[in-house]
């Protein structure tokens, strides 16, 4: 790549493709996945056992969740650390939008929260402790990194929608965090199952996954904005020459199908939700089979019996 500006550009389509954030972008996808599915299960869990239903199930589903949960909340946060840093030094903007640090002449505070002004290059009714982006992305309360304002206008992305779902997505991290350490306690000290406190924000916390995998997306693509290719493409100058009415027919064909598609999966999973986990497992056979596949026929004998 070619360093300009302290920033490393690619050179080449080979290192657009295979770019030096790609070993973050998925270690983060991947554990995203695993985390949202991990809650998924516990909620359902949660749910069951509030109910009084299946208690055995819901209690492995319980264990099982919250064991994920508990050991992956905290690694996204170390992944998701390392994976800013690479974003400072190659997509510097993006993290000035997502921290909205204006003035990169001095130390960055850490905004919790803040109404980005961008006509005025300042945010508005701010909340934040001093120094601590800072210390997040160069490692010292005094280190400096570039700010919106190193960055001509037509060069920055929408700041607004950037900062405000970097936060939603930490935020939702966090709070897994603090579901993960306080399940994975009270199983230890054997009060899980008992904790009504405990499992009634847990049953409704399924869709946390969903939004900050959502809106960790959104930070990604819409802060790279303006650029397709970071430095090198802009959006406008890479987009078709199709017409408006042919984009806007097809999102809208996008958004009926998908949203068929999505409103009978989601009917369908609840369906499954509702119906528990039904048919009893395959009874071991007396002793051990003497070919590995022989469980697995008499269990089909079975069925077919049963179904004759
Ligand atoms: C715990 C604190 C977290 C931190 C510090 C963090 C950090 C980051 C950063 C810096 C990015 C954007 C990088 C870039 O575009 O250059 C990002 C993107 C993303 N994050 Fe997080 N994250 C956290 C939690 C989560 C959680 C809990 C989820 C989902 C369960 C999640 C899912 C995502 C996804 C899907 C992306 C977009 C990935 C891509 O398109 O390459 N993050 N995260």
């Amino acid at each position: 790549h070619e360093v300009r500006d302290g920033i490393a550009y690619p050179v080449s389509w080979l290192e657009i493709i295979f770019n030096p954030s790609f070993p973050y972008r998925f270690s983060h996808m991947f554990t995203a996945a695993y985390l949202t599915t991990s809650l998924v299960v516990a909620a359902v869990g949660a749910r069951y056992l509030l109910a009084g239903r299946f208690v055995e199930e819901s209690k492995t589903m319980l264990r099982m969740g919250i064991g994920m949960v508990a050991v992956l909340a905290p690694l996204q946060l170390v992944i998701g650390d390392a994976h800013g840093l690479n974003t400072a030094k190659h997509q510097p903007v993006k993290v000035a939008a997502m921290e909205a640090h204006w003035d990169g002449s001095k130390p960055a505070d850490l905004v919790l929260f803040a109404w980005p002004n961008e006509a005025e290059e300042r945010n508005d009714y701010e909340i934040s402790i001093p120094n601590i982006a800072s210390l997040i992305i160069t490692h010292d309360v005094n280190g400096l990194f570039k700010g919106l304002k190193d960055f001509a206008p037509q060069d920055r992305p929408p700041v607004k929608p950037v900062f405000f779902a970097f936060r939603v997505m930490v935020g939702i991290g966090m709070l897994m965090i603090a579901a993960g350490l306080i399940g994975a306690f009270l199983w230890w000290r054997g009060l899980l199952f008992n904790a009504r406190w405990y499992l009634w924000p847990l049953s409704l916390a399924w869709p946390a996954g969903f939004i900050a995998i959502l809106a960790g997306w959104w930070v990604t693509e819409t802060g790279r904005q303006p650029w397709l290719v970071y430095g090198i493409l802009r959006t406008k100058d890479a987009a078709s020459p199709v017409s408006a009415e042919a984009v806007l027919t097809t999102l809208v064909a996008f958004v009926i199908v998908y949203s068929i598609v999505f409103s009978m999966g989601i009917y369908y999973i609840n369906r499954l939700i509702e119906k528990g986990p039904t048919g009893a497992s395959v009874k071991p056979s007396e002793g051990v089979p003497s070919r590995p596949l022989s469980a697995a026929e008499e269990a089909a004998h079975e069925a077919i019996d049963k179904k004759g």
